[in-house]
């Protein structure tokens, strides 16, 4: 009623459901800098979520309530995310029309683009050029599975939080990047994004938020930056430039198999080697650590490089610009030197809690640093702060 008055903006508390590990943190994003109120994680046994998909639903949830109460989060709205593979983020040239008769004709747009059932899935879009000649405009659309979407919610609510905001991993993985090269959260929930309390409600329209509210399109010179959150089973590649992201994918390998690798070439213990992922050296061969993760690392350049190609096709970029590693992944020793000497290009580690302020109690000592780049998903899904009481 008073929108003069300053209104407070309420939290979401973010759940970030890995495959590996749970992660819950709340932010108070009424502070100049938001501050991590609460925060907790906790792993999960491998056989508890197998290649994205949930096999033990009863621990999962067990698992979210046991980080849940060690973090003591209060009862608020959940932000939570569904992996890559459930999205598709494509270009598309349809007919001019309003952004409103757009809404309504992308579904039929998407038929040809979309390798889903229409029905079975939900769509966004941001008009990147109104005219592209032939009467004809450019959008980016991006298509997310709705089964995903809403087991997703229900898991949530099954393990006794209310789901607010069900947005996609990689989107959520670039508003915490875009947050730490802005220096500020920007995003608000959309009316349109809330998961409605009733089950089975098909019109669920809750992901990706931003773009809607992505800016005009970028300026021809600026970066294409590939995020990859190599995370425990998976390596997700988001590129994006100026906010706009062009293509997203996830890739069949994470920390996992170098920690593999680790274990038979090394002859080292799973957790031994899980410390060699991690970045302790202690006792081990050096330089064959290097060679492994140059060698598993190969992967994630080969895996990379269709998407380099379609960008390149589609006459939109000669190559990226630009690494950003997340994940438990950003850690395995050399990988982000590697990256950066096959593409000849500058590779960082993200590092998100940089830009917030928290209380040093919250982490172990010294942990912060470390966990920062794997909450990169969790404070992307934190800074989409609640509806404005
Ligand atoms: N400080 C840490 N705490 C926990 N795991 C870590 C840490 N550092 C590195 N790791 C490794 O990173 C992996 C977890 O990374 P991350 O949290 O990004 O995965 P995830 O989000 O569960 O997986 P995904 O995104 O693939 O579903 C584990 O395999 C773990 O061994
Ligand atoms: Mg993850």
């Amino acid at each position: 009623m008073f929108g003069f008055l300053k209104k407070k903006k309420k939290s979401l508390i973010a759940m970030d459901i890995g495959s590996n590990v749970v992660k819950v943190l709340r932010l108070d994003l009424n502070e100049e800098r938001p501050v991590v109120t609460h925060f907790g994680m906790k792993d999960l046994p491998p056989e508890a979520i197998v290649d994205g998909e949930i096999m033990d639903r009863e621990l999962v949830i067990q698992i979210i309530q046991d980080c849940a109460a060690e973090a003591e989060l209060p009862n608020e709205p959940v932000a939570s995310a569904v992996a890559g593979r459930a999205v598709i983020v494509k270009k598309i040239v349809m007919d001019k029309m309003s952004e409103e008769d757009a809404r309504e004709a992308i579904y039929w747009e998407a038929e040809q683009h979309v390798p889903f059932d229409i029905d079975d899935i939900s769509l966004d879009f941001q008009v990147l050029q109104e005219d592209v000649g032939a009467d004809q405009m450019e959008l980016m659309l991006v298509a997310a599975k709705k089964d995903m979407i809403l087991g997703q919610a229900e898991l949530i609510r099954e393990a006794g939080f209310e789901p607010r905001v069900i947005d996609v991993a990689s989107f959520a993985n670039q508003n915490s990047w875009e947050f730490l090269q802005k220096g500020i959260g920007k995003t608000e929930v959309a009316p349109e994004s809330e998961v409605p309390a009733a089950e089975g409600n098909d019109n669920i329209d809750d992901f990706a938020d931003e773009v809607d509210e992505m800016p005009e399109p970028a300026e021809a010179n600026a970066e294409f930056v590939a995020l990859l959150d190599v995370g425990g089973g998976v390596t997700n590649v988001h590129i994006v430039r100026e906010e706009v992201p062009y293509f997203t994918k996830d890739l069949p390998l994470g920390v996992a198999h170098f920690t593999e690798e680790f274990q038979k070439q090394l002859g080292l213990t799973w957790e031994t080697a899980q410390q060699v992922a991690r970045g302790n050296l202690e006792g081990v061969d050096r330089d064959l650590v290097q060679d492994i993760v140059r060698n598993v690392g190969s992967e994630i350049y080969k895996g990379l490089e269709p998407s380099l190609s379609y960008l390149k096709t589609a006459g939109e970029a000669d190559g990226i610009d630009r690494i950003v590693l997340s994940g438990g992944g950003a850690h395995l020793p050399g990988l982000r030197e590697y990256l950066a000497e096959v593409y000849s290009i500058p590779s960082e580690i993200a590092d998100p809690l940089a830009m917030l302020d928290y209380d040093a109690d919250l982490f172990a000592d010294g942990e912060a640093k470390h966990l920062s780049p794997l909450l990169t998903v969790s404070i992307g899904l934190a800074l989409r702060e609640g509806v404005a009481s």
